[in-house]
């Protein structure tokens, strides 16, 4: 019996010792890690030029991160070439194809993507209000798989450049897509501010971009410039609307730089090849195991003034020293 105790103890701890060995072979790479190939789904509202800067810096930004597409992640890339319908399936698609991350570039796109999947790590690019647009329930805290940069900015900021330039705004047409919800809290920012200086907002809203040309012409004669937000809509129509407002002589303040490089006056607003930049580093953290609800939503905090001397000459507007010089770009020189 004893005897038999003593094999059977034998037996279990040669057993141990050579499945403990097993084990230590087996973990002790002889080759290099080399992790699996990470599909990565990127999906854009549409092709606007802000939009495209920010998917090129995202890209760029990985690669310099060692992730290269075609190597060590696949990137499917998917223009929604701004419909609704289209951005509902390349979601779908790409929840049923289970990438391992989802890049969502613009609300709209966003939007989408989060009404799929609740799993799958999401990160957004340039949401203008995430809490607003239902994207995430805290900026600090977002909890769930979703985070993300903000392209926030403040529509009083814009303003407070409007009057340097234009002194004598007193009724200001409000340009955007009622359907975006980015759009609505800088547009709700402007109406406070109006409110508090004493000035008018008349709205002139769109729901596409055949839309946007009648809608600038129906400010025409009513309003003394044109305001327009963070909004997909004005920016993938940007040159018909600077094209009907410099013919009107009416100066246009606009959210972002591209939409002033595309004929706008001017704006304060923010830089978005270093909010892509972001946007990958946020990717890589994710792919490298942080958790998603654990990282807070990133705002950029560097604001700057960008300008449109050829606009401004157009409308017979002189811009002041003072501005060109705080200027961190002036587009049409
Ligand atoms: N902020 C926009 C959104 O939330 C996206 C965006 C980024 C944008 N850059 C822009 C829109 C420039 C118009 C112009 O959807």
């Amino acid at each position: 019996m004893k005897n038999l105790r003593k094999v059977l103890l034998l037996v279990a701890l040669i057993m141990m010792f050579s499945l403990t060995a097993c084990g230590t072979t087996s973990k002790t790479p002889t080759t290099p890690n080399v992790a699996a190939v990470k599909k990565i789904g990127i999906v854009q509202i549409v092709e606007h030029p802000s939009l495209n800067t920010i998917r090129e810096s995202i890209i760029k930004e990985l690669e310099a991160k060692g992730l290269k597409d075609g190597q060590n992640i696949k990137i499917d890339y998917q223009n929604a070439q701004g419909d609704q319908n289209n951005l509902k399936s390349i979601a779908q698609k790409f929840v049923a194809n289970k990438y391992d991350l989802i890049i969502a570039i613009a609300t709209p796109s966003a939007q989408a993507v989060v009404g799929e999947t609740k799993n799958i790590p999401i990160v957004f690019s340039a949401a203008t209000d995430p809490v607003g647009s239902g994207l995430v329930g805290s900026m600090e805290k977002p909890g769930a798989n979703v985070t993300g940069t903000s392209d926030a900015v403040s529509a009083a900021k814009i303003m407070e450049l409007a009057k340097r330039i234009t002194p004598n705004i007193k009724t200001i047409g409000a340009l955007y897509n009622s359907g975006e919800t980015n759009s609505l809290s800088v547009i709700n920012n402007l109406k406070a501010y109006a409110k508090q200086n004493n000035m008018t907002v008349v709205d002139s809203t769109v729901t596409n971009t055949s839309e946007v040309q009648q809608a600038v012409t129906s400010l025409v004669g009513r309003v003394d410039a044109i305001f327009s937000p963070i909004d997909n809509t004005i920016a993938s129509a940007m040159p018909v609307v600077a094209q009907a407002a410099i013919k009107a002589k009416i100066p246009v303040y606009v959210g972002a730089d591209s939409m002033v490089k595309d004929g706008g006056l001017a704006t304060f607003g923010i830089n978005y090849q270093v909010l892509g930049k972001e946007t990958a580093d946020m990717a890589v953290e994710i792919l490298n195991g942080k958790k998603v609800g654990d990282i807070p939503v990133k705002t950029m905090s560097d604001m700057n003034i960008y300008v449109n001397q050829a606009t401004a000459k157009a409308i017979g507007i002189t811009l002041p020293d003072d501005v060109l010089k705080q200027a961190a770009q002036v587009f049409g020189n």
